[in-house]
């Protein structure tokens, strides 16, 4: 997450060689009440949108499928832990997710110390026997994106944007330490998360680093440690002079081009195609409010091409937090 009042917007067209393709259209999905700070997404195979929120500690499920869904609470982990909101969430095995929950001090977007908890919150079961606790992770302020191992299905690899490292998990004993870590993951002096999104691909782990302003891969080995120098992919600069990257969605699916999404503050969901880094930049005022997450939905063509992009909120002179939700870009 990001905060960030919404300044005028200057759009940067030195990294555009082509007119850039008409905006898709934005459909709202839900809107939260006031003060529900909306972090972060996950799609199920079954295409419900489970949503995280740092404001309040519970899992959401909504259904985009339907008109004026409802936002069903699937779990709510304030007890026994006295967690206020929740983190990342990944799917680690079919239709079984985890999630980082904590209690946090939401203006410093950092836990307090000794509170961030790994979850794992599994469909296949009861809703009584859903849920369980992996570990609790005292030696770390933020969990921010987070990813399975892209080949060794024991281990979370957790993005830690204040300490500048990718943190690994072991998700049937809760070992857990730092895989590796960088000057090229860490925060700035004027802004304070670092690495942020996180999603694995083959051999690499995708992130962006909002505070450094880019988009990047490094290949991983078996145990998550870094094999290989982190390669930039694409600078926010020069998708807008106020771009702010955060989390990403990866959209390998056809053959070996790809593309990767980017939840961009203050109002933007910005399509990076690879290898070449050009940047499709989708600006929208009314529709793309703090954007934080982002995620393709699942199910029929339609869904597949379906982005499904999550609003932070804005913020009020007061400091009410309003129109957080979910929106869908239709590509
Ligand atoms: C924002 O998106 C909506 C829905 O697609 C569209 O009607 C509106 O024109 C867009 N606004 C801008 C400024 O592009
Ligand atoms: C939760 O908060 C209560 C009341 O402040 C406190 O007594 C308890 O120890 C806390 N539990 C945990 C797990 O921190
Ligand atoms: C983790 O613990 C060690 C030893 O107490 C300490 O030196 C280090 O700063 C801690 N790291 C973080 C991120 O808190």
């Amino acid at each position: 997450m990001k905060l960030l009042l919404a300044t005028l917007a200057l759009w940067a067209s030195s990294a555009l060689t082509q007119t850039p393709p008409p905006n898709p259209p934005i459909r709202n999905i839900y809107t939260f009440p006031p003060n529900h700070f909306i972090e972060n997404i996950a799609v199920r195979s079954n295409s419900r949108l489970l949503l995280t929120s740092m404001s309040v500690p519970h899992l959401y499920s909504i259904n985009p499928l339907i008109p004026n869904p409802a936002a069903d609470i699937i779990h709510s982990f304030a007890n026994p832990n006295n967690a206020t909101g929740i983190s990342g969430i990944a799917e680690i095995a079919p239709d079984v997710f985890a999630v980082i929950v904590a209690d946090w001090d939401l203006f410093a977007t950092r836990a307090i110390p000794g509170t961030l908890a790994v979850w794992t919150v599994n469909f296949n079961k009861a809703p009584s026997q859903r849920v369980k606790f992996i570990t609790q992770v005292a030696n770390t302020t933020i969990f921010n994106g987070i990813a399975r191992h892209p080949t060794n299905p024991t281990l979370l690899l957790a993005a830690d944007s204040a300490l500048g490292a990718v943190w690994k998990v072991n998700l049937l004993t809760g070992a857990h330490s730092v895989a590796f870590s960088s000057p090229l993951l860490t925060p700035t002096a004027t802004a304070h998360l670092g690495i942020n999104g996180l999603k694995a691909q083959g051999q690499y782990l995708y992130f962006t680093n909002s505070a450094q302003g880019y988009l990047g891969r490094v290949k991983i080995g078996w145990n998550g440690e870094q094999v290989g120098a982190i390669e930039v992919l694409s600078s926010a600069s020069d998708a807008g002079a106020d771009v702010v990257y955060d989390d990403i969605a990866l959209d390998f699916g056809h053959g070996g081009s790809g593309k990767v999404w980017i939840a961009s503050h203050p109002d933007y969901a910005v399509g990076i195609t690879l290898p070449e880094g050009s940047q499709w930049v989708v600006k929208n005022v009314t529709k793309l409010l703090n954007p934080t997450a982002c995620a393709f939905g699942r199910g029929s063509a339609k869904e597949r091409t379906t982005l499904y992009v999550t609003n932070g909120g804005e913020f009020l002179p007061d400091f009410t937090l309003v129109n957080e939700g979910v929106v869908a870009l239709d590509l």
